[in-house]
């Protein structure tokens, strides 16, 4: 029987970053996977094609709005060419994904293509068309990621009413779309197709949009959204959802049933735990299907360790990294570490929203005394260059210590100006750390740094 030093079920963000992490700290390595292709949910029906999308999307808003005339530029017979769009994406995820075989070749990771079972203390098997093949491991690694949650009563077919994997690759523009739930791929798909054409109504049982997100930026963000044509039902209850003759119906708590052309689920994500041999080492998964690790990612069971969307916390591809290499170099040098309070989360939709640490609701609900700056990229020469003016920076601060708490950003490329915010937290940061830190003129980056000398009243340009 084949064995190996460090077996992972799983090759999305998590598993493939933990597999080459752990061949270069010298293991031999096997990484299991279900699906042809190598990259996981992220790279395959995730983040990677709905950025593809996001951006072709947002280049065909931009010319057929006429937003190009501002800066002088006359275009004429503009066209949407949905079928090339689509295969751009199909080519940006089949880069990526054919990028990770070849690390995995890099690195010497063994790598089986079936689906992949713990079958008892250090033995996985892998099923495969041909058969089923017996493994050993010294260390076994869960890195199987979450899927799309169902809501009962919405009858998904997987065409007209579907998740995120549908939205991807809808061959016309609907003329209209339900979307269900206002969090990251609500507000990120439901762009996409609001901009393509399609008339998005957005359901949210929440009084809000992005749980989670600072209220004063949700807020703000539902403003521009709406402006951008998006249309938001707020404490909205779905019931349920079918298709009825050409049109999908959804019900609705205590209102009217609304209809349209197609529905888009988006309510989150559970964890995929079914079936891969959790019993056989007495794995028991918690209430939200997720399995309990302590605080070097390790399960219950000996020699089983788990990590990313399998596990408590945030369901984020680059979570999900920091846990594989910290829990690799755990197993292989005895130190390895996530620092949870400073994991970015990041919303693509235009402008985009990021953020690092803690809300004001967060800060208030556990009493911290904290100041905050603010600062508009209106006031910014970049952005105002750009044309790109939605939008600010608020950073909070310790009162006492000055320490930076957390950075929250509405604007253009916030999902690239958080890792000044996300870098300084790390280090311990202090607001006046970042407002004395030399940043480039004329740069998006000096909102940041604007926001800084905010939280001490000494922005310059406002
Ligand atoms: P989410 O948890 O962000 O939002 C789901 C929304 O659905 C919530 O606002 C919730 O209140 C609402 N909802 C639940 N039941 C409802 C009902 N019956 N009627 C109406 N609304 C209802 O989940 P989402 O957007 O599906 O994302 C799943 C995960 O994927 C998240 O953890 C997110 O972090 C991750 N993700 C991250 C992205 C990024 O980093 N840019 C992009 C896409 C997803």
């Amino acid at each position: 029987m084949v064995k190996h030093d460090l077996v992972i079920l799983g090759a999305g963000p998590g598993g493939y970053i933990a597999a080459i992490r752990a061949a270069q700290l010298g293991m031999d390595v096997a990484c299991i996977e279900k699906e042809k292709a190598l990259g996981g949910t992220c790279l395959r029906i995730g983040c990677i094609p709905s950025k593809a999308l996001l951006d072709s999307s947002e280049a065909w808003r931009e010319v057929s709005s006429g937003g190009l005339k501002a800066h002088g530029v006359k275009v004429g017979g503009v066209e949407l060419d949905l079928k090339t769009m689509m295969k751009r994406k199909a080519r940006v995820v089949s880069a990526l994904t054919t990028g990770v075989a070849g690390l995995f070749k890099k690195n010497k990771v063994t790598r089986y293509t079936g689906h992949g079972r713990i079958a008892g203390a250090g033995k996985v098997v892998v099923e495969t068309a041909d058969g089923k093949e017996e493994i050993e491991a010294e260390h076994i690694l869960i890195a199987t990621g979450s899927c799309c949650a169902e809501l009962p009563g919405v009858e998904l077919d997987h065409d007209r009413i579907g998740t995120s994997t549908e939205a991807l690759s809808y061959q016309a523009v609907p003329e209209s779309l339900i979307v269900i739930g206002a969090g990251f791929i609500g507000l990120e798909l439901g762009s996409v197709w609001a901009r393509l054409g399609a008339k998005v109504t957005v359901l949210e049982y929440l009084d809000r949009i992005l749980p989670g997100v600072d209220l004063e930026l949700a807020n703000a963000m539902r403003k521009i959204l709406a402006k951008q044509g998006l249309s938001f039902q707020l404490g909205v209850k779905v019931t349920g959802a079918k298709v009825v003759g050409d049109a999908c119906e959804v019900t609705v708590d205590g209102g009217d049933p609304v209809t349209a052309e197609r529905v888009l689920l988006a309510v989150g994500r559970k964890p995929v735990t079914d079936d891969i041999g959790l019993s056989t080492v007495g794995i028991e998964v918690d209430s939200r299907g997720r399995i309990p690790v302590d605080e070097h990612l390790k399960t219950g069971a000996d020699g089983v360790y788990a990590i990313g969307d399998v596990i408590e916390g945030p369901m984020l591809a680059h979570k999900a990294e920091e846990e594989g290499i910290a829990c690799v170099e755990r197993i292989a040098t005895g130190y390895g570490h996530v620092n949870y309070g400073v994991i970015p989360g990041i919303v693509y939709t235009h402008p985009e929203v990021a953020a690092v640490g803690k809300t004001e609701e967060e800060l208030k609900e556990a009493g911290v005394e904290f100041r905050k700056g603010t600062f508009p990229f209106i006031a910014n020469g970049r952005a105002r260059a750009l044309g790109e003016t939605d939008g600010m920076v608020k950073i909070l601060a310790d009162a006492g210590t000055d320490r930076v708490l957390g950075v929250h950003i509405i604007g253009p490329r916030a999902g690239d100006l958080i890792a000044e915010a996300a870098a300084a937290m790390e280090y311990g940061a202090t607001s006046e750390d970042i407002a004395r830190t030399c940043h480039a003129h004329p740069t998006l980056s000096e909102v940041v740094k604007e926001a800084a000398l905010a939280v001490s009243g000494r922005a310059l340009h406002l």
